[in-house]
């Protein structure tokens, strides 16, 4: 596995590749390696010839009172758990790499940003486009692979990369699970043990909900309340949102019909946890 720091380098690298015609895809991370990113790795294996990976805390996207500077930065463990899965090129950008000194640009989308993880989040989205429109500029690949655990994430940019015209297909990943349901996160690690043990809150939450969905239950309000009902069992979750809504669109649904997303925030302890259920009724 081959590593580079700055723009210049890594886009010498992808360009060799392409000049043989082979094709790339690219996995960005914020690092804190776990198994849910080696999945989209492995995933982007299989949709091109070479796979590229960043890992890069963005500091955009995290607002005044989050935890950008307490956010876990194992930079060695990270490093290896990329190397074991194959991945060709690990692209660590410095700050001055993707934040030019004088920079007066940022990418945003309207709408699909102000809701769920926005309404709580204000300047959030802004922080995640500003960045993945620049790591996509410097790297160019032809596949980008994101997961659906953040499912508002992918929807944002989709709408993105598809109104800018940009010529790169996004892949999404299903969301990998602890054995217990925790979606995996590197925030849990904030989590000490009887937190840990309630956040499985949030995946119970939605078991209850795809229990239902295939009962036949199509009420969004029903839906929220078995959650809601579950997450009683928990005192120490203290939600933060559940919403069922379209899953394209992101508005809220009255009844489940076509492809519908349910996303649910709580609190725990310290940290601020997300996931979601995505029910094609069709
Ligand atoms: P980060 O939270 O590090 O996540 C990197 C990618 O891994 C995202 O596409 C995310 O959805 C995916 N991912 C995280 N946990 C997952 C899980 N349990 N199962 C499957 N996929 C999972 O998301 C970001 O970083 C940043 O916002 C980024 C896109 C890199 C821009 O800074």
């Amino acid at each position: 596995m081959r590593r580079v720091h700055a723009v210049p380098a890594l886009r010498r690298a992808v360009a060799a590749w392409k000049r043989e015609g082979l094709t790339v895809a690219f996995v960005p991370t914020m690092g804190a390696i776990h198994d849910g990113h080696l999945s989209l790795v492995t995933r982007a294996r299989e949709s091109a010839d070479r796979v590229v990976a960043s890992i890069f805390v963005n500091p955009l996207q995290f607002g005044p009172r989050e935890d950008y500077t307490r956010y876990p930065r194992p930079v060695k463990q990270d490093r290896s758990a990329f190397a074991a899965v194959g991945l060709d090129l690990l692209w660590e950008p410095r700050l001055p790499d993707i934040y030019p000194a004088g920079d007066r640009t940022r990418v945003r989308v309207h709408g699909l940003t102000d809701v769920l993880e926005g309404a709580s989040r204000p300047t959030h989205f802004e922080g995640v486009t500003t960045v993945v429109a620049r790591l996509l500029h410097a790297v160019q690949p032809d596949v980008l692979w994101l997961g659906q655990k953040d499912a508002q994430q992918c929807v944002v940019l989709e709408r993105m990369i598809h109104d800018l015209l940009w010529p790169v297909r996004v892949r999404r990943a299903p969301i990998v699970r602890e054995s217990d349901g925790l979606a995996m996160s590197s925030r849990n690690a904030y989590l000490d043990g009887e937190e840990r043990r309630q956040a499985v809150a949030l995946s119970r939450g939605l078991d209850a909900a795809r229990a239902r969905l295939a009962r036949g239950e199509r009420s969004a309000t029903r839906l929220a309340a078995a959650i809601r009902s579950e997450w009683r069992r928990y005192p120490l979750v203290h939600e933060d949102y559940i919403a069922v809504v379209d899953a394209a669109t992101l508005e809220p649904v009255g009844r489940v019909r076509g492809r519908t997303l349910i996303a649910v925030a709580a609190r725990v302890g310290p940290a601020r946890l997300i996931d979601n259920l995505e029910w094609d009724s069709r």
